[in-house]
């Protein structure tokens, strides 16, 4: 059995197609994790429509973020792939941590604040507002241990850990707190036009990301756009964001140290490492590319994993709700 291994939880929305910050930040290391941990990956349904989603756009990106996972390296049969809105018990702990999360607190959330600002008329929601109460809800009921996600996401995991540590402390011990997993490379992908910003799917200029579906040729494309710097030198400095970026993308892929890329490049100028950052780039995507192209035409099989999925996501949830009910006092049914 499963029992002795540590949990990991970790969600990503099916809001678009996904991008190489996605990739490098979450799912490629989430490969890394399966054979030695419980693994719970989930496509967030729930989350995505906090801002307003077409339901075709909706349904269509779930699929392809499970496919993505798949096609990633994600083995169906070692880990629980599902999607959020399959398990219904997400939602009720979400309310009842609702209930133990301050206004306050959610007021204070990055995404939050850079969320709403993007919303038109003000047209703030809000499942917007309470969405970090979701998460930790999803991170909770697994007893997880450790959280496998992307710098930007520390500022909610903290958070969760506020809000278990809260509730074991109100209604005595309930929850595992858990541990926020960030890898040191690749945890942030920057935009290839800002490099001062993280590389987002919601920016207008398509420029500016790199998308798992993009073909081998956008890809090139958009590294030799990439913005650098005026200095010519590929070296680590927080002077030349640019440059940084392309290294933590060339080292998170072949896993050479941003050192040894550092010498390799001395002496040569920006034109040579950015084809070469491409080139390593559409190598690593390619494959990924055509194996998701392939499971989406096998919906059959992408049903029968999200099917599975849930049922299993549902036994642990369900488990932890019902504890949940009884400590805050709920009469069973
Ligand atoms: P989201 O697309 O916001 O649902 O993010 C899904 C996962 O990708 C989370 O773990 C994020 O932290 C991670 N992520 C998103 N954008 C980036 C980025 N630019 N660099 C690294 N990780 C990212
Ligand atoms: N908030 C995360 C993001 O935008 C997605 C998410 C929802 C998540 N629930 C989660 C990530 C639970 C990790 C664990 O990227």
């Amino acid at each position: 059995m499963e029992d002795n291994k540590k949990v990991i939880f970790s969600g990503i929305q099916p809001s678009g197609s996904l991008t190489l910050g996605n990739y490098l930040g979450a799912i490629k290391n989430w490969t890394n994790l399966q054979d030695e941990y419980n693994c719970y990956y989930c496509i967030v349904d729930m989350h995505a429509i906090t801002v307003p989603k077409e339901p075709k756009d909706l349904r269509k990106n779930t699929l392809e973020v499970l496919a993505n996972y798949v096609a990633a390296g994600l083995d169906p049969d070692k880990v629980t792939l599902f999607i959020q809105s399959h398990v219904s018990a997400h939602v009720e702990l979400g309310w009842v941590l609702n209930c133990m999360t301050y206004y306050g607190e959610l007021g204070r959330m990055t995404q939050f604040k850079d969320k709403s600002k993007k919303q038109e008329n003000n047209n703030i929601t809000a499942g917007l507002f309470t969405y970090p109460s979701l998460m930790a809800a999803d991170i909770l009921l697994y007893q997880t241990d450790l959280v496998p996600v992307g710098e930007d996401q520390r500022q909610h995991l903290e958070l969760s850990r506020d809000i278990a540590i809260r509730f074991n402390n109100r209604y005595s011990e309930t929850f595992v707190v858990p541990e926020p997993y960030i890898s040191k490379v690749g945890a942030k992908i920057m935009n290839l036009q800002d490099p001062t910003s993280k590389m987002s799917k919601s920016d207008t200029n398509d420029n500016s990301y790199i998308l798992l579906s993009d073909d081998d040729d956008s890809i090139r494309r958009k590294f030799k756009r990439a913005v650098t710097d005026s200095l010519g030198i590929v070296k680590l400095s927080d002077d030349q964001p640019g440059v940084k970026n392309l290294l933590g993308i060339y080292s998170k892929i072949t896993g050479e140290s941003v050192d040894n890329l550092v010498q390799k490049y001395e002496g040569k100028g920006y034109a040579e490492f950015k084809e070469d950052v491409a080139e390593i780039v559409v190598n690593e995507l390619r494959p990924l590319r055509e194996k998701r192209d392939d499971l989406l035409k096998n919906k059959d099989y992408l049903e029968e994993i999200y099917h599975k999925g849930a049922e299993k996501a549902e036994n642990v949830a369900r488990k932890t709700l019902r504890k949940v009910y009884k400590k805050v006092g709920f009469i069973p049914r």
